[in-house]
């Protein structure tokens, strides 16, 4: 997408393949910086300290690490051990996102029958190249079935605009190209039609303040960022016509698990008869976990994100205590939406109930 007219892919390779580029994420919207990440240390850091975030990317990231963790190795005496050590550290980076443990599982899986180092090598940086390729297209056609739902709810509610609800970053950002929930909004702004965004701010961290709202000033898409607590507000108002989020693990039995918040807007868009829908490419839908959500792993994340928020002041960005010094605080970073509260995933193989058969039906060689 565009940075200042600019094209941007959010991670890319140098044309010698010496680094991998990311967009400081943490920096924006104030500044914009690229990072270079060189080993599978910096990516395991950048996951983790959320310099690149979004369950697409991290998968990505991922992918990518998993190859510096093979160059970083290849001429050290015990490699083998210190390639897999690296690599199951790698994979549990960050636990919830379905994607970070799909790449890992993806790169080793493409070089098990293979003896040559160097070999395997060329073959987890091809593999990782493909992870993005697919992201990026998997995305455009959420964003295709995506904007056919739009266009439908505009025409049964017989719409002049559309007013579309959506919490933290799933934009081009947080994949890595186009984004998940807001690839169909990118489309239906470029179809020409009225649209006007809801972006929750999205506590602690503010990803929805930050990044949805700078992605969506780039594109010159009418907006208004909101706090986390009026969703429900707008919902009762008729100022919602339909909630897309993204998704960082959705179990077959259609539980979704997306940033912390989720949950309060999916129980207020279904009192309120507001279709809320789930972007979610195939890569975020963890195809082994059955069950009702209860086993997915939420990541609790350090309680300063409460405690503190960080903002500009003077062009600096700084960062301040919001609550009484001795004031503890805890940090879920997602919740698990129940399946029941989920009018459909919106998938790159097309819209579906968020249930076990409807998914297989979509997807019918992960039975
Ligand atoms: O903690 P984050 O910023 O990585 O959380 C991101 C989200 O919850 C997104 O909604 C999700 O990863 C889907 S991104 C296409």
């Amino acid at each position: 997408m565009r940075v200042d007219n600019k094209h941007y892919r959010s991670i890319f390779l140098n044309d010698d393949c010496s680094a991998v580029n990311v967009i400081d994420q943490r920096q924006l919207p104030f500044r914009f910086e690229i990072l270079k990440l060189k080993t599978a240390d910096d990516v395991i850091w950048a996951i983790k300290e959320m310099v690149v975030r979004g369950a697409p990317l991290i998968g990505a990231a991922g992918g990518f690490g998993v190859w510096l963790a093979m160059k970083d190795s290849i001429n050290s005496a015990d490699f083998v051990d210190k390639f897999y050590n690296k690599v199951n550290e790698l994979k549990w980076a960050r636990p919830t996102a379905v994607n970070l443990q799909w790449a890992v599982d993806r790169q080793l899986d493409s070089i098990k029958d293979v003896s040559d180092w160097e070999e395997k090598a060329r073959i987890l940086l091809e593999t990782a190249s493909s992870i993005c390729e697919e992201d990026i297209s998997q995305n455009k056609e959420i964003g295709v079935h995506g904007l056919e739902l739009i266009r439908s709810i505009i025409k049964e509610k017989n719409l002049k605009q559309i007013n579309i609800l959506t919490h933290c970053n799933a934009g081009w950002l947080a994949t890595v190209d186009y984004g998940t929930a807001l690839a169909p909004i990118y489309l239906a702004h470029e179809a020409g039609i009225d649209i006007h965004v809801w972006v929750d701010e999205t506590r602690p961290r503010n990803q929805g303040a930050k990044l949805t709202a700078w992605e969506l000033m780039n594109e010159n898409i009418p907006h208004h960022l909101i706090s986390d607590n009026s969703g429900g507000h707008l919902m009762q108002n008729g100022m919602v016509d339909m909630v897309i989020v993204g998704t960082d693990r959705t179990t077959l039995n259609g539980e979704v698990a997306n940033k912390i918040g989720t949950y309060l807007k999916a129980l207020s868009a279904f009192d309120n008869n507001i279709p809320f829908y789930v972007a979610a490419p195939s890569s975020s839908i963890d195809f082994q976990m059955k069950g009702d959500g209860t086993k997915i792993t939420i990541e609790e994340r350090d309680s300063d994100e409460v405690n503190y928020m960080d903002g500009l002041c003077d062009n600096e960005i700084v960062r301040v205590r919001i609550s009484h010094q001795d004031t503890l605080a805890r940090n879920w970073a997602f919740d698990v939406t129940p399946a029941r509260l989920v009018t459909g995933l919106i998938t790159e193989r097309g819209v579906c109930k968020s249930d076990k058969n409807s998914i297989l039906k979509l997807f019918p060689e992960r039975i």
